[in-house]
């Protein structure tokens, strides 16, 4: 099996190194690593963001595992060569429509958490976020109002086969955990969002043992700070899931412990931290690698076959937390080669 690595730019260099020391560890066999340039890196060294060995690298593959991309230095360029441009381009090219981001609290964070202990600790949750539509891949562009304005401007949209595709894999997703699905939308105000709670609801009828609700997006967010434990799994579009999942991560400690899985319809993935490049930390030694670390083993256990090696990352980054292991989001001073060691020491014991 061959796995492409992307480590990209800012903070994802060194979280992927981590990931990459802990998958060393477990020594499994017949798996592979390539690496490839991506994001402002790939753009410094070869023009493009999404370089075509690149893209060739991540179809060749079995899985993707990708650390952050995005560059202040490419801010002023036009945007289809921006670093952006190419987790955008992998999602879209190959098809990984079907994105599942966990947020679990660690019981060990509770205290890092910005919520109360009391409402943090029942968060168990899992965001589905359809990847490949939405007003990310609508038109787009910068125009003239008859006025001489200049005014900017997005579409979006979602046709019936997008929503019906992402619908179906939440429902898998809600019948393997608790079986309560709620699809957030805007429906109140957006035809986008009208058509996509009328699709969910058709294909509900295939789910008869879970249980959907509908929730319109202003107060998702809302609902996910007041009582959080109320969420089994949330179906969303790829705009309002970018926005609540960054929101549920606060929620279970730091954005620097989410792991997130890209899926396409026969479960090849690209596994990523939901964080970014965080620049104004980069090249520290201070980012959590535990978001990229906890990715790995999501890539195991669904592109890999290998769920048992992923059970032992998890239960590493669950010993290596109660043993104290901190990094400056999460209140201590450990540096990220330090965690990554705490991380391999609990694998090891
Ligand atoms: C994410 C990121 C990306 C997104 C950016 C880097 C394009 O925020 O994966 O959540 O908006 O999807
Ligand atoms: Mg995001």
């Amino acid at each position: 099996m061959l796995v492409a690595v992307l480590p990209g730019d800012g903070i994802g260099p060194e979280v992927t190194a981590q990931a990459l020391r802990v998958l060393d560890a477990l020594a499994l066999p017949d798996l592979t690593f390539e690496e490839g340039l991506v994001g402002g890196a790939a753009y410094h060294a070869k023009g493009h963001p999404l370089p075509p060995e690149t893209l060739d690298l991540a179809r060749r593959a079995d899985a993707i595992l990708f650390g952050a991309v995005g560059d202040p230095t490419c801010d002023n360029l036009e945007r289809a060569l921006r670093p952006e441009q190419a987790i955008l381009g992998l999602r879209k090219e190959l098809t990984l429509f079907s994105n599942l981001r966990p947020a679990k609290m660690f019981p060990e964070l509770a205290e890092d958490s910005t919520l109360r202990r009391e409402i943090a600790e029942q968060i168990d949750l899992l965001i589905v976020r359809e990847l490949n539509g939405d007003v990310y891949f609508g038109e787009k562009g910068m125009r003239q109002t008859a006025d001489g304005l200049r005014e900017g401007y997005d579409i979006m949209s979602y046709n019936e086969a997008e929503v019906r595709r992402i619908a179906h894999s939440a429902f898998k997703a809600a019948q393997a955990r608790r079986g309560l699905l709620c699809s957030v939308d805007k429906a109140n105000v957006l035809e986008t969002s009208q058509l996509w709670r009328d699709v969910v609801t058709e294909v509900s009828k295939e789910y008869p043992g879970i249980t959907l609700s509908h929730m319109y997006v202003d107060n998702a967010a809302m609902q996910l700070v007041r009582n959080p434990g109320q969420f089994d799994v949330i179906v969303t579009g790829n705009l309002f899931g970018d926005i609540l999942s960054d929101q549920a991560s606060m929620c279970v400690g730091s954005i620097g412990m989410l792991a997130s899985a890209s899926l396409d319809v026969n479960g090849k993935g690209l596994y990523e931290p939901i964080h970014g490049s965080a620049p104004d930390i980069a090249g520290q030694g201070k980012a959590n690698p535990l978001a990229t670390i906890l990715s790995a083993a999501m890539m195991l256990r669904f592109s890999l076959g290998q769920a048992e090696a992923a059970d032992r990352i998890e239960a590493a980054v669950a010993k290596a937390l109660a043993g104290g292991a901190r990094t400056a989001d999460l209140g201590g001073v450990m540096s990220t080669s330090a965690m990554g060691d705490a991380v391999l020491a609990a694998l090891a014991a």
